[in-house]
């Protein structure tokens, strides 16, 4: 298999439709935690340098894109999907590796989190780094938890406040803790 992950071109855009289709088809399957996406949105995220794209022979692998919240204060990296023919080989943690590196060169100071139930996902963010975190560390603004409206437990957040739901929240270290933990890991450096 020839693997290729890209930071998405406008020639990309052929490939919309089909990731679209991709994610309603997960969706319906998992009958959760998947909201829908258009295929505009889709381009408009490849046309603006905010989607990574795997290529697998030259046939759709996967994708994921960024989100800017509040002003680009938070970063989420959303609509992570893997075709069902190439999942299991390690696709999803090289789509997400690169997704969450293109939003720290994007947006340095921004924070960077995820929400999701896909046990893969959780173990793929914490390897990065992510640690679990209440819904109060989260962006507040309306445009993100609206995305949630299209996910068949919407009745849940709103029940609660939007304070927690079925999704666990991931926050990804600051810009901040990643320079004080290399200061840290400098220190343990012992040399001799
Ligand atoms: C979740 C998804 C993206 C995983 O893609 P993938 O390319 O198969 O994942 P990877 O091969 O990179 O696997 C990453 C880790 O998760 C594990 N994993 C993958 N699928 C799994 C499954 N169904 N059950 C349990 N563990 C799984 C892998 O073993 C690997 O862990 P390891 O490195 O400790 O062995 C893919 O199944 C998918 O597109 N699902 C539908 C959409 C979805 O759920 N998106 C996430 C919304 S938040």
């Amino acid at each position: 298999m020839q693997i290729k992950i890209l930071v998405a071109q406008p020639e990309h855009t052929v490939y919309a439709r089909a990731i679209c289709t991709l994610i309603e088809e997960s969706a319906k399957a998992r009958g959760t935690g998947i909201a829908k996406r258009k295929p505009e949105y889709v381009e408009e995220k490849m046309l603006t340098g905010k989607a990574i794209i795997a290529l697998v022979d030259g046939e759709i692998g996967g994708f994921s894109y960024i989100e800017t919240w509040d002003h680009g204060k938070y970063v989420a990296n959303s609509g992570l999907i893997v075709n069902p023919q190439f999942r299991r080989h390690g696709l999803a943690r090289r789509i997400k590796a690169a997704v969450f590196e293109l939003s720290r060169k994007k947006y340095p100071e921004a924070r960077v989190f995820g929400i999701t139930t896909s046990l893969p996902v959780m173990k793929i963010n914490h390897d990065l780094g992510y640690r679990p975190v209440t819904f109060s560390e989260l962006t507040q603004d309306d445009a993100f938890w609206a995305g949630c409206k299209t996910c068949p437990n919407y009745d849940i957040l709103s029940r609660n406040e939007r304070r927690m739901c079925l999704c666990t929240a991931m926050l990804a270290p600051s810009a901040d803790e990643v320079r004080a933990m290399e200061v840290d890991l400098s220190d343990m450096i012992v040399e001799g």
